[in-house]
């Protein structure tokens, strides 16, 4: 039926009109009262339709301007309104690097399930969300947006994520196709160079992941990749997406990036930008001004935009857009309320948060024993930044800071006391992100930097313990956002050790998006909670887990270096000729990492033991069961993340020490062991082989360990057989 009608309008739309189909325009809602701008909707009518507009939530807008685009078009076709629908729309989901910390694809899943639901009742079919680039350089201020430097579990939170945005009727759009994460020294946008071999074996499989879940369309990237902008990369959009993983989707691009095709130096002019981004298998360009693509009917034959064009229309006919385009604004408003939302942001930062250290066992806190707790630091009643970047639609005033769930958990039990502290840092370069200020954070009202130290400190020395929140304001991560340094930005740290100093017991929430420089915390500071931004809920989930009501369980997605000198960092590298000495090469710091990837505490008593793998040797194609046996050994139940990594000792490459392949998170109940399997066969042994170009498995001995992180120490051996 959606056929018939999609076959029909392509043999009556002239090449503008197809043109117009492959364009999706800027559209911000006006300020009440002002002009709307750009006028995209006219504009792209008076071109022959609009394909698409971003940057529309709320519904009555969406259906004013669904009502235009159908009316206005000769041929009466529907809009896709699109947005960046990262962590939430009303209710916000911790930020994505905090959720594929949980290492748990069910509350992903879940999260962008509700994401998707709010999105979808306001109108809005398509969201530029997973984005599923490694990141391995945490200087790139958009390792917060992807799911850190692993493919194994960069993949699992990628399908997670589609799958739950899927569920609500949304299209997800996995971006930035490909190996944008590894910009030169992690400057956002810089160009990318990236062997094959990294490309297949690190920086595709989340992208192959996302596709395989049914993902309906993928966004390239804005950079270079190996010297040719990502955007016009035939081998990208047509040879690997299309042709290797049967991607049938429409491809859309980063903002603005088929004009720039000729701002890099690469396309001659508009029109050939518009005809080799075409030839390289991008369906729709996302422009702010002037679209490239308004150049197609000069540039190419009519017909040669049918391919595209069929694939967007074939994406609002699946969508039921021909049908039903407009959506019920009274609904919206009841969805968006949906308390049931709530909740699940309130799990989803249970899950996530990250205990770094908790030194004779300093946590949980027991209220009961607690006349006076002391909260520090500016951004522990910070609601913006309690939310964390790429947020639009959020109710702010909701939002529970730190400071308001610890207050509400201990009620008038505990007498709470708060005091900043430290002024608010600035970015030295404001972010495009920023808007008219209302987006970033100020000092309090009369705020004197040279009494609130000393009174934040006397607080501190005052209470029977000490809970300081330290990281990064939200606009200093994310887009445009890169760093090159790591440290504790403005006077934090001095704070930190001052309140340590006092001698009250001190515990240091992380809130971040990138790892910091907390060499001296990790030594010094005994119970250290990674809550990175939490969203909507958080203060109430960072006080579950403060007080014990749930044992934390989120694990790092990402190596946490020392100093910003380590970077780049993973637990993946390959054996030196010199393994004895590996963590001894630098002369001035260790080589090894503050925190390993996978690292992560909890408050049961987890032990793992016999290993064992079901056969000692199998062919190539064969599949072992690994086996091992997990015991809690506390009085309460504890959430674990069972993590397993493969070795393989010898064979047509160096592969590296480690590699994680398989992970689970399990609830084991209080003094209980639980046996928890892994089947690892030719998928968890195969990998992309940088001289026969194709994938192959090795016949070899692999090394296997299993345990709590990247340096589980439980391991055992099996034979593959050629
Ligand atoms: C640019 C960003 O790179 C991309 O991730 C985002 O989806 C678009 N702008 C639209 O906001």
């Amino acid at each position: 039926m959606a056929d018939k009608r999609v076959d029909e309008l392509l043999e009556s739309m002239t090449a503008a009109e197809k043109a117009g189909q492959m364009t999706q325009y800027f559209y911000f809602s006006a300020p009440p009262g002002k002009d709307q701008q750009p006028k995209a909707v006219e504009k792209a009518l008076e071109r022959g339709g609009a394909g698409s507009l971003l940057y529309v939530y709320d519904p009555a807008e969406i259906n004013r301007l669904q009502r235009q685009a159908i009316e206005g078009s000769a041929h009466g076709i529907p809009a896709l309104f699109a947005y960046d629908v990262i962590h939430g729309l009303r209710t916000i989901l911790p930020v994505p690097i905090a959720m594929a910390a949980s290492w748990d694809p069910e509350i992903i899943e879940r999260g962008q399930a509700i994401a998707g639901r709010e999105a979808r009742a306001v109108g809005i079919h398509w969201t530029f969300a997973p984005m599923v680039d490694i990141a391995r350089d945490p200087r790139w201020g958009r390792i917060i947006e992807g799911a850190g430097e692993d493919p194994v579990l960069g993949a699992a939170v990628a399908a997670a994520q589609v799958r739950g945005f899927q569920s609500a009727g949304i299209i997800a759009g996995p971006k930035h196709f490909g190996g944008y994460g590894a910009a030169l020294g992690g400057r956002d946008y810089d160009e990318v160079n990236l062997s094959d071999y990294e490309l297949w074996n690190v920086y595709f499989p989340p992208f192959r992941a996302a596709v395989e879940a049914g993902a309906g369309n993928i966004m390239t990237a804005y950079m270079d990749l190996n010297g040719v902008p990502a955007t016009a990369s035939r081998w990208l959009f047509t040879e690997v997406l299309r042709d290797t993983w049967g991607f049938d989707g429409f491809v859309v691009t980063d903002a603005n990036a088929v004009r720039s095709l000729v701002v890099h130096g690469f396309a001659r002019d508009f029109p050939d930008a518009a005809a080799r981004a075409l030839a390289a298998g991008v369906d729709m360009e996302m422009a702010s001004e002037d679209p490239a693509n308004d150049h197609l009917p000069e540039a190419v034959d009519s017909a040669a935009l049918d391919v595209s064009v069929r694939r967007i229309l074939d994406a609002k006919a699946r969508l039921g857009l021909f049908d039903e385009p407009y959506v019920d604004e009274a609904r919206a408003r009841r969805i968006l309320d949906d308390p049931a939302h709530r909740e699940v942001a309130r799990e989803a930062a249970r899950r996530s948060a990250v205990l770094l250290r908790n030194e004779g066992d300093l946590l949980p806190l027991d209220p009961a024993a607690l006349g006076t707790i002391a909260v520090l630091g500016p951004l522990a009643d910070s609601k913006r930044d309690t939310l964390g970047p790429w947020v639009f639609d959020a109710d702010v005033d909701e939002t529970v800071t730190v400071l308001d769930g610890i207050r509400r958990a201990v009620g008038d039990r505990v007498r709470v006391e708060y005091a900043t502290g430290v002024p608010v840092v600035q970015r030295l370069v404001p972010s495009m992100f920023d808007g008219d200020g209302s987006n970033v954070q100020a000092d309090p009202p009369g705020f004197d930097p040279d009494t609130e130290f000393d009174r934040a400190v006397a607080v501190a020395a005052a209470a029977d313990i000490a809970v300081i929140v330290v990281g990064e304001w939200q606009n200093m991560v994310g887009e445009t956002a890169s760093r090159s340094s790591l440290d504790l930005p403005g006077r934090q740290l001095d704070l930190l050790q001052a309140v340590v100093a006092t001698g009250t017991p001190t515990v240091a929430l992380i809130m971040n998006g990138r790892p910091l420089d907390l060499r001296w915390a990790a030594e010094n500071v005994p119970a250290i909670l990674d809550i990175w931004y939490p969203g909507t809920q958080g203060g109430d989930a960072v006080a579950d887990l403060l007080f014990g009501a749930v044992s934390p369980a989120g694990r790092l997605p990402f190596t946490w270096p020392r100093t910003i000198g380590q970077i780049p960092m993973i637990h993946s590298h390959t054996r030196s000729h010199d393994p004895d000495n590996q963590s001894r090469r630098y002369w001035n710091e260790e080589s090894t990492p503050l925190f390993p990837f996978g690292h992560g505490l909890g408050y049961g008593r987890i032990s793992y033991h016999d290993l064992t793998v079901d056969q000692p040797s199998v062919a190539l194609d064969g599949t072992v069961t690994v086996t091992v046996q997990v015991t809690n050994d506390a009085d309460r139940e504890t959430p674990e993340v069972v993590q397993l990594y493969l070795h393989q000792r010898h064979g047509g490459a160096s592969r590296p020490m480690r590699e994680l392949k398989a992970f689970r998170r399990v609830v084991i109940p209080p003094k209980t062991t639980l046996p928890v399997r892994f089947p690892i066969g030719p998928a968890e042994r195969r990998y992309w082989h940088p001289i026969s170009r194709a994938q192959v498995l090795d016949p070899s001995t692999f090394d296997l360990y299993v345990g709590g992180s990247s340096t589980a120490t439980l391991t055992t051996t099996f034979e593959v057989t050629a």
